[in-house]
């Protein structure tokens, strides 16, 4: 049977207090609702819709690249008569729904409620839990058979004592909401078209309601305030650190860890306290990462140190290097081994070759280096002339002396040396020495002026 998932996100979500419509949040650096997508694709369904409301154009652009059908609920009626909006662009065979506001939820859950759907058998997604106030409760009959859903608002005093609860993700055939969504009525304590209300009329027709239950109550959790959002921040990044540590990693402590994207580390990675990766990292063998780096896109090669608050976007580090403390490179930086990249240095569209070392204050961007430079501290490459970028090479080996402004378009020779404080806007010879500063002069015995008298 084919399978379509249907994605509830069209509430406002309230209780955020945000122009973000709720879905769009982020949860490890990623909208909640993408997580949703993301989690079900494995499940290779034929079609996946999005119930949009709230926010529409905002969703709609959040997800341009993904591969979704939109279904517009203008008018928020509840989540049957959300359902409802997409029953057109459904296929024959199984749907699933999901909400856009449970991001964690996992697809091998799915895969284990979908397996038993079809027209004698219904999957609910249950939950119980010690706290299960506000949630829809599962009840069941003497056999033990779930038979209805009735919401926190329309229960009684005993339904309330009941702790299973609906976690609002269900899967049936397309055949059977076709037949019981145009039957859903808004006579209840809060006027919508609720799609649990699908249960009783299952049971009715002696369709049997089969449960499942997640591995972890985390994927099930949803968010509707900044708090849930933040706990589930938490218990997410937790999750990834522990991950990490069964991988071999050291954290110096998993509950201050951020990874917004994916992590990949070699063996005997060290990762100090407040760091946030971000996007695809990877981590050679042996890499030490020091406090509050955040690093973004990027491959650091083996037994690399990155000393405290660097900030490392876009950039390829061979292996062995020493970065920071405090140091940017940014997108297109590029470090062959043991290349030294030191405090307050800003490195951009830039190669730095095999032991180079650019150790402080310095600003290198749109450059080559060669092999064995030292670049003193307070070099900066003037790659910008207000209209146009240019590129700065400079040979293996060559020395340039401290606070030298280098005029780019420029070519530095292997071997090359320039004295401290130059500027220099013509190419350097191989082996050549250029200074450009005014000469040094002295005078002897010089009479400093004096104040004079009254
Ligand atoms: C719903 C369930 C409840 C369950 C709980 C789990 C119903 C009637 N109740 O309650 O049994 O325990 O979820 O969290 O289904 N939405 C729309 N359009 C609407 C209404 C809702 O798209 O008209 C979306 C919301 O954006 C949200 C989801 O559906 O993603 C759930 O809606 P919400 O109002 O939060 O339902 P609950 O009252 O929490
Ligand atoms: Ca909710």
């Amino acid at each position: 049977m084919t399978l379509d998932v249907v994605i509830l996100a069209a509430g406002q979500g309230t209780r955020m207090r945000s122009t973000l419509p709720k879905v769009l949040h982020r949860l490890a650096g990623k909208p909640m609702v993408r997580h949703v997508i993301d989690n079900a694709a494995g499940l290779s369904a034929e079609r996946t819709h999005v119930v949009v409301g709230h926010g529409v154009e905002q969703v709609r652009e959040a997800l341009a690249d993904c591969r979704v059908r939109f279904a517009l609920q203008a008018e928020q009626k509840g989540t049957g008569h959300a359902v409802a909006q997409a029953l057109d662009g459904l296929g024959d065979g199984r749907v699933l729904v999901l909400y856009g506001d449970v991001p964690l939820i996992r697809r091998e859950t799915l895969e284990a409620l979908l397996e038993r759907v079809d027209e004698e058998h219904l999957g609910l997604l249950t939950v119980t839990l010690a706290d299960p106030s506000g949630y829809g409760r599962i009840l069941r009959d003497a056999e033990g058979r779930a038979v209805a859903i009735v919401e926190q608002k329309d229960a009684s005093e005993a339904e309330l004592a009941v702790r299973e609860c609906n976690t609002g993700i269900m899967a049936m055939t397309a055949a059977q909401l076709r037949r019981w969504l145009p039957r859903l009525s808004a006579d209840n304590a809060q006027g919508e078209y609720y799609l649990t209300d699908v249960i009783a009329m299952a049971a009715a027709e002696g369709v049997s309601i089969v449960t499942a239950q997640p591995a972890d109550p985390l994927e099930v959790e949803g968010v509707n305030n900044r708090a849930q959002m933040a706990r589930l921040e938490r218990a997410h990044q937790r999750g990834i650190a522990e991950r990490l540590m069964t991988e071999g990693v050291a954290l110096a402590d998993p509950d201050r860890i951020d990874v917004r994207g994916r992590l990949i580390c070699g063996h005997d990675v060290e990762i100090d306290v407040g760091c946030v990766f971000e996007g695809e990292v990877e981590l050679g063998e042996g890499v030490r990462i020091g406090p509050h780096c955040v690093i973004r896109d990027s491959h650091i090669g083996a037994e690399t140190r990155v000393e405290p608050h660097s900030v490392i976007e876009g950039a390829v580090i061979a292996g062995r290097s020493t970065i920071g403390p405090f140091a940017r490179l940014r997108p297109g930086s590029r470090l062959a081994v043991g290349a030294k990249v030191g405090n307050f240095v800003e490195t951009k569209n830039a190669e730095v070759g095999e032991g180079s070392k650019i150790n402080h204050l310095s600003y290198v961007g749109d450059a080559r280096l060669g092999r064995g430079v030292n670049v003193g501290a307070g070099t900066i490459t003037c790659n910008y002339d207000g209209a146009n970028k240019h590129r700065t090479e400079i040979g293996d080996d060559a020395f340039i002396g401290s606070n030298t402004a280098l005029v780019a378009p420029l070519s530095i020779g292997q071997g090359a040396t320039v004295g401290a404080g130059s500027t220099i806007s013509k190419d350097v010879a191989d082996n050549a020495l250029a200074v450009s500063r005014s000469r040094q002069i002295a005078k002897a015995d010089w009479p400093r002026p004096r104040k004079q008298d009254d």
